[in-house]
């Protein structure tokens, strides 16, 4: 993991936040780098959950959150950890990850006992600030897409099953932020509410499981390093009838990266008004002031029916860790030097190519270099970097370790036959092809 935080810290990936007044714990920023490879993984999921399908529509709602919403959501009552106090050193931990029910600052067991610790964070809304006016920010996306279920199917006529899309920050007030950013107090989600016919649930869950597995495994997060954990009854949410995690092994140990939830009728049921022909079967909270019922009518029957929905609910930051961290290698090479290298899937490259004229601000080959960049660049794939740095050997070295797939280099030849050099991230390997055959090249690269 260390070498993991220099490498991010060093090459721009993901900084401390606040660090120059000391830092905020359990907040980060995305870099240069970091941010192009956190929305080349949104757009992966993006894509893949709702460009190519088409029961599934996306969502962007808002983050401060009305606390009626996380009153019926049960947030309000169960989205809690257990928090004691060390009364030796005034530190405060949760209880279920102390070893040996000691404090982890001072060693001492003379620690208070266990109070649950609500982890949503307040802020008031306008001018005024009283009881009347606080709202939370969310603690999960997923609430908004419930609170929109009825805006979702009345402005797309969608019918079972069909399955609404968020990313978006979420922001949890933990009581230990630890292992960079794993787990941390702003963060974004990527959820899918997949809304089905009670009864077909189950079989939905594990189709599911499969698809998210596989997707992870797409991302470069190889399948050998993932392992599905079925979540005993007494550890499940209090919305959940059956939770699979699909869990990672990080740096630091085998962690969720994704859960995939069962929640049943329990949240649009929360949310409806309670209305006499809503056939709910979970045990939903006591009746609201919403004015809404989120059901569909059956077509036939003309019944309504609460959906039943499976959330796969990803984070995007323990993504980023994985996705990294399977990347990151260092390699010995022939010549008894080692290269640092981030084997990166190339959709997920933060740059997707470094054109570097030979000689640094020989004006023939920056023109021409220059010339690729803009129409590789217009091929919308990603980011093209020109380096005009004069270096090679440094800037190979450089995007290995960054993981650009691709560096392609113009030198003297190509004023006499418009051919370059294009190298291999992976393989190291080099070779000549035309200009003309770049753009082909590389979407293909990117795209396969
Ligand atoms: N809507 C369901 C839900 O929020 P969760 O298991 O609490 O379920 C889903 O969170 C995912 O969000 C987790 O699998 C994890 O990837 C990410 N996540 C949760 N808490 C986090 C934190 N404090 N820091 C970073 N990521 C977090």
């Amino acid at each position: 993991m260390d070498e993991l935080v220099a490498l991010c810290k060093r090459r721009g990936f993901i900084f401390q936040s606040n660090e120059i007044y000391g830092g905020l714990q359990g907040l980060y920023d995305y870099g240069p780098l970091g941010v192009e490879l956190k929305n080349n993984l949104k757009q992966a999921w993006w894509k893949d959950l709702v460009f190519d399908r088409d029961d599934v529509e996306g969502l962007d709602a808002s983050i401060l959150t009305k606390p009626d919403v996380l009153k019926f959501s049960g947030h309000e009552d169960t989205f809690t950890d257990p928090l004691v106090d060390c009364k030796d050193c005034n530190s405060r931990w949760r209880a279920d990850q102390l070893k040996s029910n000691k404090c982890p600052s001072c060693g001492s067991k003379n620690l208070t006992d266990p109070r649950p610790f609500n982890l949503m964070f307040k802020t008031s809304v306008g001018p005024v600030e009283d009881n009347n006016s606080f709202a939370y920010l969310r603690p999960e996306t997923a609430q908004n897409i419930f609170t929109n279920f009825k805006n979702v199917i009345d402005s797309t006529s969608k019918q079972l099953p069909f399955g609404i899309a968020q990313i978006g920050k979420a922001f949890r007030n933990e009581i230990t932020p630890r292992n960079f950013v794993f787990r941390v107090r702003e963060f974004e989600q990527m959820e899918l509410e997949f809304f089905v016919t009670p009864g077909t649930d189950d079989q939905w869950h594990e189709t599911w499981v499969n698809s998210r597995l596989n997707w992870w495994d797409q991302q470069g997060v190889s399948k050998d390093n993932l392992e599905l954990y079925r979540v005993p009854e007494n550890e499940l949410a209090h919305y959940s009838k059956a939770t699979v995690d699909i869990m990672y092994k990080f740096p630091h140990g085998l962690e969720e990266l994704e859960g995939i939830a069962n929640r049943t009728d329990f949240d649009l049921g929360s949310h409806s008004k309670n209305q006499a022909d809503l056939n709910l079967q979970s045990n939903v909270l006591e009746n609201n002031e919403s004015n809404a019922r989120l059901a569909v009518q059956d077509p036939e029957t003309k019944k309504w029916i609460v959906p039943y929905v499976i959330e796969p609910s990803a984070g995007v930051d323990r993504g980023v860790l994985a996705v990294l961290n399977e990347a990151y290698n260092v390699e010995e090479l022939s010549d008894g030097k080692t290269r640092t290298v981030l084997n990166l899937k190339p959709h997920l490259a933060p740059i997707k190519a470094a054109v570097i004229p030979l000689k640094k601000n020989n004006s023939e080959l920056v023109n021409i270099a220059s010339n690729i960049k803009k129409d590789l660049q217009r091929l919308r794939l990603g980011r093209i970097l020109l380096e005009n740095s004069g270096n090679i050997g440094k800037s190979y070295r450089r995007h290995d370790e960054i993981g650009t797939p691709l560096c392609i280099t113009v030198d003297f030849e190509t004023l006499e036959d418009n051919s370059i050099t294009i190298r291999d991230r992976d393989t190291m390997q080099q070779k000549r092809i035309a200009i003309s055959e770049l753009s082909k090249f590389l979407e293909d690269l990117i795209i396969n």
